[in-house]
């Protein structure tokens, strides 16, 4: 069978953006070669630098091109010149729900000789991943405004969520679940009891039902109807301020946690911390159906830009990811057990400038050791 070629179609983006991009691309690459897969790109250069320039946030016609491709890779949208929410509404934003990428995959998990903030936790204690839904919300812009700037200004902005949006996204960390755990492989954090009942892993609901007395009503009985589906999944509901708490001192309790657009937003910045901070934390714009887009989850790092000193692993880790998604799953547990050996073996610091090595090393060091 001849190889496959995966078409993939790049925004490095601003700042940073192209520096980890560019490393992300050659380990990506490095694993075609090793598994036996091809990776063809397409340029776009999207983003602050080319607004400022042109005046035109995207082309009337990106959707309908990137649909061409099998998945997105985006470095970092975001520029110091640009007023804030101009490119995040026009390009992210605009690609998440124009291309319907409705779960925002974000794992935290702590690789070995990684510093985390929180005391006495280890990598095993830290390994879970946050499905955070990425079409409904706050996030749809549905407000509004009246009396501007009066003493009396009203500002509207509403969490929206449907049936559909929740189900689906409910079913997905399900599998999920599934995915990561079986009989032979059931989650560490299951009781023995758990285990006797047949689970095999744990999804939490991450809501505010004390308050959010609609929204958060309509997930927690969606979800409880859906897992009666899922007889080995065990069900767990927290509140989102209690989960920020657990987050900081049980993350062990975690295995698979699903939540709303906004909270997700929230807690994957606290988890990314936990985990060693925006240079290794990876994130994923996924529609299973279609094509989805693979992100850092750190934005685009200014002024670092151009020096080589930003850590090119929260990238590296997004294009596993990516490959993961596209079905070449060894290739993509390769590329992580090498960054596993790479911030075990050979970094001193995941920070900028501090790793002991420029970001083009590191995604060297990453390549020599697939
Ligand atoms: C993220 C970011 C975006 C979000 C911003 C840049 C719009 O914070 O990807 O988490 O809020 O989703
Ligand atoms: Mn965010």
């Amino acid at each position: 069978m001849a190889p496959k070629t995966y078409k993939i179609a790049v925004i490095p983006g601003d700042g940073t953006g192209p520096e980890v991009i560019a490393e992300g691309l050659k380990v990506v690459k490095a694993a075609g070669k090793k598994f036996k897969f091809n990776i063809k790109t397409d340029t776009f250069k999207w983003g602050g630098e080319n607004y400022l320039k042109t005046g035109e946030v995207l082309p009337a016609d990106a959707v309908e091109t990137l649909k061409k491709y099998d998945a997105i890779y985006l470095g970092a949208i975001g520029h110091p010149d640009v007023k804030p929410g101009i490119l995040e509404k026009g390009i992210l934003l605009k690609l998440r729900f124009e291309l319907d990428q409705y779960i925002n995959l974000r794992p935290v998990k702590l690789f070995p000789g990684v510093e985390t903030p929180l005391a006495n936790k280890g990598p095993e204690d830290i390994d879970y991943v946050v499905v955070r839904e990425n079409t409904g919300d706050c996030y749809t812009g549905i407000g509004g405004v009246s009396q501007k700037g009066t003493k009396d200004e009203v500002a509207m902005q509403m969490m929206v969520y449907n049936r559909m949006q929740v189900e689906r996204c409910l079913r997905y960390s399900f599998d999920l679940v599934l995915k990561r755990h079986s009989k032979k492989n059931p989650w560490k954090g299951l009781s023995k009891e758990d285990i006797k009942a047949g689970k095999v892993g744990q999804l939490t609901l991450c809501g505010k039902t004390n308050v959010l007395t609609y929204v958060y009503d309509l997930w927690e009985r969606a979800f409880h109807e859906i897992g009666k589906e899922y007889p080995a999944v065990k069900l767990n509901y927290c509140h989102v301020d209690a989960t920020c708490m657990w987050m900081v001192k049980n993350p062990e309790w975690f295995d698979v946690l699903v939540t709303g657009n906004m909270f997700g937003d929230i807690i994957t910045d606290l988890g990314a911390m936990t985990q060693g901070g925006m240079g290794i934390a990876a994130g994923g714009n996924i529609n299973p159906s279609s094509v989805s887009m693979f992100e850092p989850i750190g934005g685009s790092a200014p002024k670092y830009t151009g020096l080589g000193v930003i850590n090119p692993l929260a990238a590296v880790l997004s294009g596993a990811m990516m490959l993961d998604t596209l079905g070449e799953t060894k290739a993509a547990a390769a590329i992580e057990k090498s960054v596993a050996h790479v911030t075990g073996k050979k970094l001193k610091s995941l920070s900028a400038g501090k790793m002991g090595y420029s970001t083009s090393q590191v995604g060297d060091l990453v390549v020599d050791n697939l």
